[in-house]
């Protein structure tokens, strides 16, 4: 098994990413040099500008799975949303529209508006979970909401998210400030996987074998392989620990009830 990479617009024609097959294909080719053997096809859904129903993804994937073999490029691809926070998100869970990261519906890849952290997302969380869905916050380094206030992620794996942090944040691609975030997001048990976000051969491209070689210079070769069976897991809807940063938590909680004290 390869690097397994589960946020990523290489679906032909369908969002920003990959314009059409060829181009696709292309991408494909880069996706295996870098190491990757699965990936979970993310296009954007529901975000204002695109709206990726779930049948045709369904559809589409099976499509693309059958040019990649006749291409020979060995590649395994599985239908996924970007899903965009929204108030319409559980009506669409209720009409059967969302795709998960997983068969069984366990992992949502959950993307929020780039300008921010909106005023209704704890509520909207809290009822996700309730409802046994895992939101994977996708790559909240470059969420401006997360920039100013890093800590409110940590409030978000506490009440049960995951996070995915983005291969080429972490390697600089969108500047110094997002790497380091990126960097501290690490450091802090706050990033369970890398994922590419791959949509071109420009700026968003795969850089996931550069990612992991970097995160086990970084940190150790022990968290590179830890990133990369997380990613398995989710795929599998199998439980991510989050031990390592719950443990922190309930000190925090047992210093936060000190005060009710009072
Ligand atoms: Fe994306």
């Amino acid at each position: 098994m390869g690097l397994i990479d589960l946020h990523c617009h290489i679906l032909p024609g369908v969002d920003d990413g990959a314009k059409d097959l060829p181009m696709a294909l292309n991408m494909a080719r880069e996706a295996v040099k870098q190491g990757i053997s699965h990936i979970l096809l993310t296009p954007h859904h529901m975000d204002g500008m695109y709206t990726n129903h779930k049948e045709d993804v369904i559809k589409k994937t099976a499509d693309f799975q059958c040019a990649l073999d006749e291409a020979k490029i060995p590649l395994t691809v599985f239908p996924g949303q970007e899903v965009h926070l929204t108030g319409e998100l559980l009506e669409a869970i209720d009409k059967n529209d969302i795709l998960f990261m997983d068969e069984a519906g366990k992992y949502l890849l959950l993307e929020f508006p780039h300008s921010g952290i909106p005023e209704y997302t704890e509520s909207m969380i809290f009822e996700l979970i309730a409802r046994g869905i895992t939101p994977v916050i996708a790559h909240p380094e470059r969420n401006h909401g997360f920039q100013k206030h890093p800590d409110k992620l940590y409030d978000f794996i506490e009440m049960g998210c995951l996070s995915q942090l983005t291969s080429s944040s972490y390697l600089g691609v969108f500047g110094d400030s997002v790497e380091r975030l990126t960097q501290k997001f690490v450091d802090a048990k706050l990033g369970f996987i890398f994922a590419s976000d791959a949509h071109n051969f420009e700026g968003r491209r795969f850089l996931m074998q550069d990612a992991f070689k970097k995160l086990t210079k970084e940190t150790t070769e022990k968290k590179a392989i830890l990133f990369n069976n997380n990613a398995k897991k989710i795929v599998n809807g199998e439980t991510v620990s989050t031990d390592d940063i719950l443990h922190v938590s309930s000190v925090k909680a047992k210093r936060k009830k000190k005060f009710w004290l009072f």
